[in-house]
C-alpha cells in the first residue's frame, strides 16, 4: 500500500510574513499521525524557519531546486549539503519551469537525482509533455525518455525511495487539469516503465504525483486513480486552507 504524498509547491511566492502565517495554520491543523505526507516545498529563503516550525508535526519541508555539487565556485547556487544541514527533506528537481526557463537537461536532471540521494534528501522528479507533444502523439515516449534519463545509474532500491511527479505542462497553471482518465493513463505508463527498467518491486513501491491545476475541487477524484499516489500542486497550495484540504483528499 503506497502512502499519498501531498506536495504544495509554493513557486516564487509569498513573504517571510506569509510564509509564517501559512506554516503555522498548516502545522496545527494537519493530523500529526496521518496516512498521508504533507511536504511544502518553498523557496530558499524561508527553508530555515519552516523547518524550525514543523519540529514535531506532521509536515516536511522541500526545497524546490538545488545545484548537484556539494561545493565551490557556482555563484548563486544551493547545494545537498547545504539543504539537508538545514533539515530539508525532499527536493523538486526538473520541474518543467526549470527546464523551459533554465535549461535544466536530462543529463543535469539525473546528476541532481544522484545528488539528492547521494545527501539523504528525497527527489521529487517532475516529468511531461507539452501540449504540441501530445497532439502529436507523443506523450508516452517523451515521458519514457525523460523517465530513463532520469533515473540512468540508480539503484533498483534507490527508485523504489523517488517519487515522480506527472505535469503535463499544458495544465501547469492553465486551470486546465489532465481528466482522471488521462492523467491515470500516463501515470500507469510511468509505472510501467519503472517496471522495465527497475523491476517490479520498484514499480510497486516507487509513488507518482499528478500536477497541473489539482484544486481542492478535483482532488478527491484524482487521487481516488489507481496509480496516482498524490499531487503536486501550485497554485492551490499557497494558501493554508486549500492546501489543508488537499491533504485531507490524500487520506
Ligand atoms: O509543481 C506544481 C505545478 O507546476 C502545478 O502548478 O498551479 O497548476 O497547480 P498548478
Amino acid at each position: 500500500m503506497r502512502k499519498q504524498v501531498i506536495a504544495g509547491n509554493w513557486k516564487m511566492n509569498k513573504t517571510h510574513t506569509e510564509a509564517e502565517s501559512f506554516i503555522r495554520e498548516v502545522r496545527n491543523n494537519v493530523p500529526f499521525k496521518g496516512d498521508v505526507e504533507s511536504v511544502v516545498c518553498a523557496p530558499f529563503p524561508f527553508l530555515q524557519k519552516l523547518v524550525e516550525e514543523t519540529m514535531d508535526s506532521n509536515v516536511e519541508i522541500g526545497a524546490q531546486n538545488m545545484h548537484f555539487e556539494e561545493k565551490g565556485a557556482f555563484t548563486g547556487e544551493v547545494s545537498p549539503v547545504m539543504l539537508r544541514d538545514l533539515g530539508v527533506t525532499y527536493v523538486v528537481i526538473g520541474h518543467s519551469e526549470r527546464r523551459d526557463i533554465f535549461g535544466e537537461t536530462d543529463e543535469i536532471v539525473n546528476k541532481k537525482v544522484h545528488a539528492a540521494f547521494d545527501h539523504g534528501l528525497t527527489p521529487i522528479v517532475c516529468v511531461g509533455e507539452s501540449l504540441e507533444q501530445r497532439e502529436a502523439d507523443e506523450t508516452m515516449n517523451h515521458i519514457e525518455s525523460q523517465i530513463t534519463k532520469a533515473v540512468e545509474g540508480l539503484t533498483d532500491e534507490q527508485v523504489t525511495q523517488l517519487i515522480i511527479a506527472y505535469e503535463p505542462i499544458w495544465a501547469i497553471g492553465t486551470g486546465r487539469t489532465a481528466s482522471s482518465e488521462q492523467a491515470n493513463e500516463v501515470c500507469a505508463h510511468i509505472r510501467k516503465v519503472v517496471e522495465k527498467l527497475s523491476g517490479t518491486e520498484a514499480a510497486e513501491a516507487v509513488r507518482i504525483q499528478y500536477g497541473g491545476s489539482v484544486k481542492p475541487a478535483n482532488a478527491d477524484e484524482l487521487l481516488s486513480q489507481s496509480d496516482i499516489d498524490g499531487a503536486l500542486v501550485g497554485g492551490a497550495s499557497l494558501e493554508a486552507d486549500s492546501f489543508l484540504k488537499l491533504v485531507e483528499a490524500g487520506k
